[in-house]
């Protein structure tokens, strides 16, 4: 991971420049309450961030017990303070999944925007840790920035983009800046991509669940266990 997060400059660039960015952390935690996890459930928001999603899970599954975890020290410190602040309650830890305990085992992962910040070559790596740390039966909820492959899409894609940007007051200079600073350190996937990283790495029964402009959603279960298990 080499881009640079600064915490203020994220919150305020995630959501202005990621159109539907609050709706996308409520989405990703009513998917991870509808996999079903129960009381004694343990959830992990794996790239917390400034812990949007950290806090939209917390509301949303306040019986769980919720880690959140992120390896840049000063993203974590503003997840902490918004979920004390707002009087939920979350564990932070600051570092990746190895930094977790390793005997903790999760019945949900949730992933957020992370992996096309993983490079190419180690994101088979990244899904199959995240599936080694999952209890039977457990879920990952991943959301990705996309990419198309049809270029009038992409392009589509892209003015939705500025234009959010601009309404949400981003001004022109400032989001190129950002766009010139993870040029390169963002790789988008399309959806064969993840699909066929998710199947790399043991996650042999993904499902996109849904799209907001360029990120999509995925719910992907270990092994033989069937996507349909989550329906109640
Ligand atoms: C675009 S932010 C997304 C944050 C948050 N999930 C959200 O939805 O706002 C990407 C985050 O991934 C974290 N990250 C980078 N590499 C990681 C890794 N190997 N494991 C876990 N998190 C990582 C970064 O520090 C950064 O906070």
């Amino acid at each position: 991971m080499t881009a640079s997060f600064d915490p203020q400059q994220y919150e305020r660039l995630s959501s202005g420049s990621v159109p539907g960015y609050a709706a996308l952390q409520d989405l990703v935690a009513l998917a991870a309450a509808a996999t079903g996890p129960g009381s004694s459930s343990r959830v992990l928001d794996l790239g917390c961030g400034t812990g949007a999603g950290s806090l939209a899970l917390a509301r949303t599954l306040p019986e769980v017990q919720l880690i959140a975890c992120d390896p840049a020290a000063a993203m974590v410190a503003a997840g902490r303070s918004r979920c004390e602040t707002a009087g939920v309650k979350a564990h932070f830890v600051v570092g990746g999944l190895s930094a977790v305990p390793d005997d903790a085992r999760f019945d949900v992962v949730v992933c957020t925007l992370v992996l096309h910040f993983i490079p190419v070559e180690e994101r088979v790596a990244f899904l199959t840790s995240i599936r080694e740390r999952l209890r039977p039966g457990g879920a990952l909820i991943l959301s990705v920035l996309g990419r198309s492959k049809d270029p009038a899409v992409q392009a589509v894609w892209t003015q939705i983009r500025r234009h959010h940007a601009t309404s949400q007051g981003i001004t022109p200079t400032e989001l190129a800046a950002r766009e010139a600073e993870t040029r390169g350190k963002v790789q988008p996937l399309s959806s064969e991509e993840v699909h066929a990283a998710l199947d790399s790495a043991g996650f042999t029964n993904a499902v996109p669940l849904y799209q907001l402009v360029a990120v999509h959603s995925w719910l992907a279960r270990p092994g033989s266990a069937t996507p349909e298990s989550a329906e109640s």
